[in-house]
């Protein structure tokens, strides 16, 4: 299963659910391959050691077609990373946007999952859509689209579904996607009103757990943890706990 975290807005919350749900993925004996896909590098910077040259990072994928396996980097409580670098940035420009350059991932993926590698790969993808993010689509097989309850992620999310309708016939297949509402608070009524409304948008695509606004989670990266590590109790950590339920249970994950 390779799961793509997309959303063509910034600070929705995709790198944060990648490592999340990573981790809360590990504590159930199902450890992960995470590939962070963004230039920025957040996640990679998360992890604290991974950050580097580029010919250890994914960009060597694209610049020597480097096998994914020796990229990947162990992450405790969390699974393997394969990490960015900022030279990602130049992926577009020097490689074309040909069907070679585009399936890069997913064959990388396919032969490290031919020798014995994960069973799932979560993808954290950058906010835009350029080779990286169609390399994570072509790449995936379902879609999970972090959206933070306020009214402008609302119309992305509509912009997404239209973008995700216009690639179905090119993939010649649908593509599974969950949305996932995000800092959501439940002092806001706008947070209940952009619910109502994605409910009504996306019916059963919309996932039933919502990530709340919570501080502990924003604090965990500064530590290099996951909200687990971090504050196991709080209530950033029972949703993403409750978010990987629901998800195995609808064995989309
Ligand atoms: N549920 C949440 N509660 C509080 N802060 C959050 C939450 N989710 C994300 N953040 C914070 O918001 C910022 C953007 O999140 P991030 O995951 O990096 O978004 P993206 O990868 O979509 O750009 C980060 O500082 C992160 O710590
Ligand atoms: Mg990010």
């Amino acid at each position: 299963m390779r799961m793509a975290v997309f959303n063509q807005k910034g600070g929705v919350g995709k790198t944060t659910t990648v490592l999340n749900l990573a981790a809360a993925l590990a504590r159930d004996s199902a450890p992960a391959l995470l590939v962070d896909l963004d230039p920025q590098a957040h996640l990679s910077a998360v992890h604290g050691k991974a950050l580097g040259e580029a010919h250890n990072s994914v960009f060597a994928l694209y610049q020597d077609n480097r096998p994914l396996d020796d990229l990947a980097v162990a992450w405790d409580g969390v699974g393997r990373l394969i990490p960015a670098h900022a030279e990602l940035i130049k992926v577009d420009s020097i490689f074309g946007k040909g069907p070679a350059i585009l399936n890069r991932l997913s064959i990388g993926l396919q032969a490290l999952e031919a020798a014995g590698g994960e069973d799932t790969v979560l993808i954290d993808c950058c906010p835009f859509l350029g080779v990286l993010s169609l390399n994570a689509i072509f790449a995936a097989d379902r879609m999970l689209i972090p959206v933070s309850s306020d009214y402008l992620s609302l119309r992305g999310a509509l912009q997404i579904e239209h973008t995700l309708k216009a690639l179905e016939p090119v993939l010649k297949r649908r593509i599974e996607r969950r949305y996932l509402l995000t800092r959501f608070d439940r002092r806001r009524k706008m947070s209940f009103d952009i619910q109502e409304r994605m409910r009504r948008q996306f019916g059963a695509e919309l996932c039933e757990t919502v990530i709340s606004e919570n501080v502990a989670i924003a604090e965990a990266p500064a530590m290099s943890l996951d909200i687990f590590s971090h504050h196991p109790t709080s209530r950033g950590a029972q949703d993403y706990m409750a978010l990987m339920g629901e998800l195995r249970a609808a064995r989309f994950i």
